[in-house]
């Protein structure tokens, strides 16, 4: 902890996709002696931590989101053995390890599923969520799944639905039976025992539902081309008050391992809405993710006032955290181009708050098409052609400029992307310009100056398309000025006696700061101020 400040506050964390990651014994898929292989890259870049996805075992309907055991390791990832190994080499450098936990829904082929479907009278039937169906036969209300069509499927054996949020193949677990959530909770306690070092808390906005079963309401703003999910408001599906006392419980357990573990929340919810998975006096998640950044206008004003509207409306001690990409969305260089992912790697790493990078971001990858009999998500087979399908956002890490990519020696499991010769590790740690070396060199500098990751943030200004802001912390005051666009701007009134720390064009760190500043197209700076004092708090 520096200053008072856990390590979760000033660290970075970066997300490994380990399908796509690294594979070691050609069988296409990534595994967990592939992660271990490539720490180096993770230690040069710079982050504090990694964020797993799932790596238990999982018939993989949802890859990996669809737990049969929530306490092994998939014989396509490793052995514990393999994973015992990571987690203490990540130790050893100093890193954390923060794994995927799925308490919304299992795997059908689950131990408990197999168990609850098996009769009305199995002490496991209410650890999920069986529904009569109504007067006519059907579903018992309109509930929808996430994944396309409804949200129930009947079981003719025993004569109920059950309710699935997302796939058929993922039932939803019932998180108000003692004995299920007693039992999810030993489940986090076993891998806390092995030592890893906190949870990120998959799709948690839905671990409750209505418990009078409600239809939900008409979507008035639902168009073709949107989610069919979206049809409906999902009132009665998501973010129901009772989801507090669960987390709570699941953050009693990590807390009685020590103040360092973490448990990061995954919700899509609107800010007001989301500031509450912080739990009554910060009972919650230490980080509900922000994913606002993914959905805010690319333009100064808007992302200032998104800033200030977050910021001012954390809890009394709640530490903010921002997100530009993952698993399930688009990736950021394809959403902004890569000029403007130069620049938003500088936002993500100059803001007030814990940052998460998406493996592949750090090279600036790009969403790869996928050709129709490659498509591996169940979404986009649900539901083709609307863009919902996740496969163009999780393709293989090109690590080198060989016809792999250096990522196996088998078939990838999904394509690599037509420009893996030049958009890879290995060009790119050999480039001083690259977007890799971009962010090690602001990873660097968010290091050395405490002031950009636990520092104050005080707004300046959002003109011309140019976000101004600054982070103070002691005497040390640094001022972020990102050129959000292809235009070059010239930037008034900044104050003298400062040099220029780090630009995203990388060529001109150190030049001295005087009355104005010319901002090329697409360019973000960091200066430092060299009047230690005045800013001080
Ligand atoms: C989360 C995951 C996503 C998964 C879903 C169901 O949103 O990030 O990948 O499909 O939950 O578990």
């Amino acid at each position: 902890m520096a200053d008072g400040f856990a390590w979760w506050q000033s660290g970075v964390i970066y997300q490994v996709y380990p399908r796509s990651f690294q594979d070691s014994n050609g069988d296409g898929v990534g595994d967990l002696p592939g992660i271990l292989a490539r720490l180096d890259h993770l230690q040069t870049l710079g982050v504090d931590a990694l964020w797993v996805s799932p790596i238990y075992p999982s018939p993989m309907a949802d890859f990996g989101y669809d737990v049969s055991d929530y306490t092994g390791i998939h014989p396509l990832f490793g052995t514990m053995e393999n994973f015992d190994r990571l987690l203490a080499e990540l130790h050893r450098r100093g890193m954390k390890l923060i794994l995927d936990f799925v308490p919304n829904h299992s795997s059908d082929r689950h131990p408990w599923f197999q168990a609850s479907r098996s009769s009305r009278d199995d002490p496991k039937r209410d650890w999920y969520i069986w529904r009569d169906p109504a007067p006519d036969g059907g579903p018992p209300n309109n509930w929808l799944s996430e994944f396309g069509g409804g949200a129930w499927e009947w079981d003719a054996a025993t004569g109920q639905y059950y309710y699935h949020a997302y796939l058929k193949e993922q039932p939803d677990l019932n998180w108000r039976h003692p004995g299920l959530r007693e039992a999810m909770l030993d489940a986090l306690r076993v891998w806390l025992d092995r030592g890893v070092d906190g949870f990120r808390v998959d799709a948690i906005h839905h671990l409750i539902k209505d418990a009078q079963f409600r239809d939900n309401p008409p979507n008035p703003g639902w168009r073709e081309g949107m989610s069919p999910v979206r049809r409906l408001i999902r009132l009665h599906t998501v973010d129901q008050p009772e989801v507090h006392d669960a987390i709570a419980a699941m953050r009693r357990v990590a807390d009685g391992y020590g103040p360092d573990r973490l448990l990061i929340g995954e919700a899509y919810l609107p800010i007001d809405q989301l500031m509450a998975y912080y739990g009554a006096d910060l009972t919650g998640f230490q980080l509900p993710f922000n994913f606002h950044l993914l959905s805010t206008p690319w333009e100064a004003k808007a992302l200032a006032a998104l800033i200030r509207t977050y910021e001012a409306a954390l809890p009394p001690g709640g530490w903010p955290n921002w997100v530009l990409g993952n698993h399930d969305r688009s990736r950021v260089a394809s959403r902004l181009g890569a000029g403007q992912a130069r620049v938003a790697a500088m936002l993500l790493l100059t803001l007030r708050g814990t940052p998460t990078l998406y493996q592949g971001d750090e090279i600036g990858m790009t969403d790869v098409a996928i050709p129709p009999d490659r498509v591996q998500d169940p979404w986009e087979k649900n539901i083709p052609g609307l863009g919902l399908g996740r496969d163009p956002v999780r393709t293989p890490i090109p690590w080198d400029g060989g016809p792999l990519g250096g990522f196996t020696t088998g078939e990838p499991w999904l394509p690599l992307g037509p420009d893996h010769g030049r958009v890879n590790v290995a060009a790119q740690a050999a480039d001083p310009f690259s977007m890799l070396a971009l962010h090690r060199a602001l990873l660097a500098l968010r290091r050395a100056e405490p002031a950009l990751s636990i520092g104050r943030y005080e707004p300046v200004s959002a003109e011309d398309n140019v976000l101004v802001y600054e982070r103070h912390h002691g005497s040390d005051r640094f001022r972020v000025l990102l050129n959000l666009s292809a235009v070059e701007r010239m930037v008034d009134a900044v104050p003298d006696a400062a040099h220029i720390r780090l630009s995203t064009h990388l060529d001109r760190g150190g030049e001295p700061v005087s009355g104005a500043l010319r901002l090329r197209p697409d360019e973000g700076v960091v200066i430092g101020f060299d009047d230690k004092g005045k800013g001080g708090e």
